[in-house]
């Protein structure tokens, strides 16, 4: 297949990238840090988590987060919600669209959201609802797409199943997560090749992490298939609960750079997309994930 002329970069530094992050960090600084983004010309940003703090402390203060935003017109502020009550929290914070999040293991099923898939599935059928009587567009993730922490491999079928509920309940677009960044090209084609017999490939997006290093070649090969939305984190942001010191969600400095070698439109400005991976890299304290902004500081 001929590789698509644009790609939409959905941001989730600071939602999948802060909430790995083990500095604390300020109410204020994360809206800075969506606030910067937005200026780069991302379409969608995901900015917080409506999630329990006892579970993921570090997206506490998101509804505060949404009320200290500089809203830019055509950018999409978004939030993950697990269920009716981080909806109504989303909604009551001025979200724009949100984000349902599902796994294809029922392990981390358990362990993430506390429920088994088909638990999930039931709890967001009242956010599909209520997301819908209010206009807004919601995103679905599939987890662990191309393994899983506790069971190991999983099947695309595994994968093809849960996406087909989620788009058939009404999410607007599937986001395959590659959640430990195990994945290889070979298995990164063979899967979207299955899910895409059963969501439409135009609804499809990659999420890698990029763990195992493997997380650009997974997206060329994406690509390949026909794949025109991935996920990203500024400077790599976030890291990987199942394995210490490993990196986060693939760098959005990294996957512009790609885009651009390929002449494929995303209007980011890959070069503020940088100043901003140093800057909130330099504020956490930590090196910059990104190998395209560590090139350019090096000359
Ligand atoms: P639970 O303990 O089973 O929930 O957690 P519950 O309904 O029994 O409620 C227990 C308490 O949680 C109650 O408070 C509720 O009010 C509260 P208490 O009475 O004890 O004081 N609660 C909430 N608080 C705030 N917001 C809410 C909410 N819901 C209940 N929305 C629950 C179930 C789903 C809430 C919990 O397991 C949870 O919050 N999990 C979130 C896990 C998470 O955020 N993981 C990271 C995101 S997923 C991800 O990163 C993958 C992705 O990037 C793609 C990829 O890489 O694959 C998307
Ligand atoms: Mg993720």
């Amino acid at each position: 297949m001929a590789l698509p002329h644009s790609v939409r970069l959905v941001e989730v530094g600071p939602r999948d990238g802060l909430q790995n992050e083990a500095s604390p960090i300020s109410v204020i600084d994360k809206a800075r840090l969506v606030n910067e983004l937005a200026a780069c010309g991302y379409a969608y940003i995901e900015a917080g988590s409506f999630v329990s703090p006892k579970w993921v402390p570090q997206m506490a203060g998101s509804a505060e987060v949404f009320a200290s935003l500089q809203r830019v017109p055509g950018v999409s502020y978004g939030a993950l919600t697990p269920n009716l009550q981080g909806f109504e929290a989303a909604l009551a914070a001025g979200a724009d669209e949100v984000a349902v999040f599902a796994a294809a293991s029922e392990s981390f099923s358990q362990r993430n959201i506390n429920c088994s898939i088909a638990q999930s599935l039931e709890r967001f059928a009242p956010v599909m609802a209520a997301a819908k009587a209010a206009g807004v567009p919601v995103r679905g993730y599939v987890s662990c797409v191309l393994g899983c922490p506790y069971e190991g491999a999983i099947a695309p079928a595994q994968v093809a199943a849960v996406a087909r509920e989620l788009h058939a309940m009404g999410c607007r677009e599937v986001s395959l997560g590659d959640t430990i960044g195990v994945g290889t090209p070979g298995a990164t084609r063979n899967l979207f090749q299955a899910v895409a017999r059963e969501v439409p490939l135009a609804q499809l997006a990659g999420h890698f992490h990029d763990t195992y290093g493997q997380a650009l070649a997974n997206i060329y090969a994406a690509l390949l298939e026909g794949v025109s939305v991935f996920d990203s984190s500024v400077a790599g942001l976030g890291g990987c609960p199942y394995a210490r010191g490993a990196s986060g969600n693939v760098a959005s400095e990294d996957v512009l750079y790609l885009l651009q070698g390929l002449g494929i439109q995303t209007g980011i400005d890959l070069d503020r997309v940088i100043a901003v991976g140093e800057r909130i890299s330099q504020q956490l304290g930590r090196a910059n994930g990104s190998r395209v902004a560590q090139a350019r500081r090096c000359g």
